[in-house]
């Protein structure tokens, strides 16, 4: 990073504009990341135009719509009666923006390599717009690396002069959907600036929503603790399903065993075994620094080990299933199963990558007779075949072979479920109040 580089007079007109809270941020992406990021910003006063591609969810928000479960739908509506948030799909609003936050998502691709063709795009046309006085920061987990290697030149070919006229900077984003303790608000953040004045102008725009800021000397260093971060939750998760495999061969609980080493008050965190791990980000992200690693010669043994044993969870299941049903003297194949939560994991709207379809699709490929009940994903598609989730109290609980939890929502009436059930496959461990021969846990 150069060291103490002369604030610019677009420097100085940024941050004016930041601490005034007149500038304009445009975010690229309003999905689970880039729209409670936008209620953020223009709950303190900014005006926040979000670029989104899907011409539903741009309409949603012009309407006052809320999509993403993590916003207030009565927030949204309000910032967007008052003129502090709009969508758009027109690129040509950059123009205006001070600030430009990119949240587009970073997939895997077939071979399971990232695909930052989102990312790409969206830089060039930003490339196209950019004039002195704005800051780009970017959002999206990707390999560290990205924002120097890839944003960075794409930017610098319109001539402009980095620190000087415009500021880049690399930010993760940590928000964990569902969890109302922890918030865009109060989860520090991370912010890398490829120079001393691109981390200064970013620092000034997130400190005006986000109650810790945590400086870092690179882009390249937020951008490893991002994928550091989830590769650490990807394999304790694995860690912890092994064990479960473990222990149900030695037919010991691993519920029983994570309960109690958790009350070690030191050196021990607590993971829990579940049918896989699910989402847009810990399936994936790992995988983002393995390819990346690939590059310097490395094999990054943790993350491959990891994703193999928790690509083996919805396997086991099926196997429990499969026990389960032969003991009731009951074939897999025709059995009518109903899932139970099909979300990637408790009280989200998320199905992206989810164990649960996984679990799903296998059942359906041995022939049972699948119906899934989710409050939170009303719909969901499989190959060519679409599927709606059905009323959980519409449905005759004791006419199924086996109910398969894979995720536990709060709203399911686990009691009533145990009372009524043949055969429980519990993945969570949710009907531990209810144990009785009929439920089976990992
Ligand atoms: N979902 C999470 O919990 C989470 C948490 C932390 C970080 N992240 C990271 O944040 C990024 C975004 O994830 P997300 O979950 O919000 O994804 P998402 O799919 O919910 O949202 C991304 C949005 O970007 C839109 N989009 C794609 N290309 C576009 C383009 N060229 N122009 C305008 N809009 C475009 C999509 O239509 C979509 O609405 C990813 O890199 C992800 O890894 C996600």
């Amino acid at each position: 990073m150069a060291l103490r580089e002369a604030p610019s007079p677009p420097i100085l007109a940024l941050e004016e504009k930041i601490s005034a809270r007149t500038a304009v941020i445009v975010v690229i992406g309003m999905g689970y990341v880039g729209l409670p990021l936008a209620v953020e910003k223009a709950k303190v006063g900014f005006t926040v135009i979000g670029i989104e591609q899907k011409v539903e969810r741009m309409e949603m928000i012009n309407a006052g719509q809320n999509y993403i479960s993590d916003v207030e739908d009565k927030e949204l509506a309000e910032l967007v009666a008052t003129g502090k948030i709009r969508a758009t799909d027109d690129y040509s609003v950059l123009a205006k923006a001070d600030v430009i936050i990119i949240c587009v998502p970073t997939p895997l691709d077939a071979a399971r390599d990232p695909d930052i063709s989102y990312i790409i795009s969206t830089t060039k046309e930003i490339a196209q717009y950019l004039r002195p006085g704005q800051m780009v920061v970017l959002e999206s987990t990707t390999f560290p690396g990205t924002t120097e290697e890839v944003v960075l030149p794409i930017l610098a070919a319109s001539g402009l002069e980095i620190g000087v006229d415009y500021f880049l900077a690399f930010s993760p984003e940590r928000v964990d959907p569902g969890n109302k303790r922890f918030t865009t608000k109060n989860i520090s953040k991370v912010v890398g600036g490829v120079t001393e004045n691109c981390l200064k102008t970013a620092t000034a725009l997130y400190s005006q929503t986000i109650m810790t800021i945590v400086p870092v000397s690179s882009p390249k260093v937020a951008e490893m603790t991002k994928v550091f971060e989830n590769t650490f939750r990807a394999v304790n998760i694995a860690l912890v399903n092994e064990l479960a495999l473990l222990c149900d061969k030695m037919g010991i609980s691993v519920w029983e065993v994570v309960d109690a080493a958790a009350t070690k008050p030191f050196g021990m965190m607590s993971f829990y075994p579940g049918p896989g791990v699910g989402g847009h980000c810990i399936p994936v992200d790992p995988f983002y620094l393995t390819w990346k690693a690939r590059q310097y010669d490395f094999h990054t043994r943790f993350i491959e080990l990891a994703g193999e044993v928790n690509l083996q969870m919805p396997l086991f299941v099926m196997e429990k299933i499969n026990k389960a049903l032969n003991q009731a003297g009951k074939c897999l194949r025709g059995a009518k199963i109903l899932i139970l939560g099909v979300a990637y994991k408790k009280d989200i709207d998320d199905a992206r990558m989810s164990p649960g379809l996984e679990i799903m699709e296998l059942l359906i490929g041995a022939q049972a007779k699948v119906i899934y009940s989710d409050p939170f994903i009303p719909s969901v598609t499989l190959g060519s075949d679409s599927y709606a989730s059905q009323i959980l109290e519409s449905l005759a609980i004791e006419s199924f072979d086996c109910i398969v939890l894979c995720a536990d929502h709060s709203a399911y009436p686990y009691e009533e479920l145990a009372k009524r059930s043949k055969l429980i496959i519990d993945t969570r461990n949710a009907f531990a109040a209810f144990a009785g021969p009929n439920i089976v846990g990992l």
